[in-house]
């Protein structure tokens, strides 16, 4: 059954939305989860973590970067044009439920991913602050629709064009000191939720350290190749026990997670994934 391509719109530089029509996904699909796309019948498999479902309208909304080969494929079609696989939803999702205040914390292409945690978190009784950010402002997405969504919206950006000059991490501290400081009044800060470039989930862990009583929780969507458990290519170890991110994951308590083995694993395949990348290009 072939997936058609309902819209697409450059979001940020590089990176596009697509709209894709596939009913029987959207029904079943939660915030957290992710799809195993396959633009032809003989591409790559591409796992792509959904940034927004609608099951009224049969549509599943991805944010794409068009990095590597596959994802240059991919964001080269048009509305109208069809997937070949389009596979999901995967993984877990996120456990949502009543926390009180939760922090999303969205960097760079994990600003997408976030976003439908937004809805579920407010349906499930909390009161969310999200923080997106991204190295400058032209790769910022999706403000609005945070902003109308979040009880409380930030923006930083790395080289200081728009928002907060700094890092994501700088606001969830400054938010965590405040409350300790007694000077924030909503319901306590009881979970962080940081999806964005591994490196950036390993500071905002480390920087959590100072607040034992506060989750945090991070997604490990970056490294997936079949998706389904049992090619063993996005094998993590949490707590010393190893998880397939495709299956137990993708979120996982970030205190608990081996992050320098997710950095080592994804630049194992860094070499080949240019090479086809500037193959496809010539
Ligand atoms: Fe292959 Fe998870 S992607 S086991």
């Amino acid at each position: 059954m072939p997936f058609k391509i309902l819209e697409k719109e450059e979001l940020a530089t590089g990176v596009f939305k697509m709209v894709i029509d596939a009913p029987d996904v959207a029904k079943a699909a939660k915030a957290g989860q992710f799809v195993m796309v396959r633009t032809f019948a003989d591409s790559e498999r591409i796992p792509l973590t959904i940034a927004d479902f609608d099951s009224k309208t049969g549509t599943i909304t991805m944010a794409v970067q068009a990095l590597g080969k596959g994802t240059k494929q991919l964001t080269k079609l048009i509305p109208g044009d069809n997937i070949a696989d389009f596979t999901g939803p995967l993984g877990t999702p996120a456990d949502v439920k009543k926390i009180g205040t939760v922090i999303l914390v969205g960097g760079g292409v994990g600003i997408a991913p976030i976003y439908p945690q937004i809805r579920a978190y407010k349906e499930a009784g909390n009161r969310v602050i999200s923080i997106i950010g991204a190295r400058n402002k032209g790769l910022l997405m999706m403000e609005k629709e945070f902003e109308e969504e979040s009880d409380e919206f930030y923006v930083t950006t790395d080289d200081g064009s728009k928002g907060h000059h700094g890092f994501v991490t700088d606001v969830v501290k400054q938010l965590l000191d405040k409350e300790r400081a007694g000077e924030y009044n909503g319901p306590k800060i009881g979970r962080v939720v940081v999806i964005g470039p591994p490196i950036l989930m390993k500071v905002a862990t480390n920087m959590m350290a100072a607040y034992p009583d506060v989750e945090i929780i991070v997604s490990i969507n970056s490294m997936m190749v079949d998706g389904t458990g049992m090619c063993g290519g996005c094998r993590v170890m949490v707590g010393s026990v190893p998880k397939f991110a495709c299956v137990d994951g993708p979120e996982f308590d970030g205190r608990l997670v081996d992050f320098d083995t997710v950095m080592n694993r994804l630049m194992i395949y860094k070499k080949e994934e240019t090479e086809a990348s500037k193959k496809y290009d010539e």
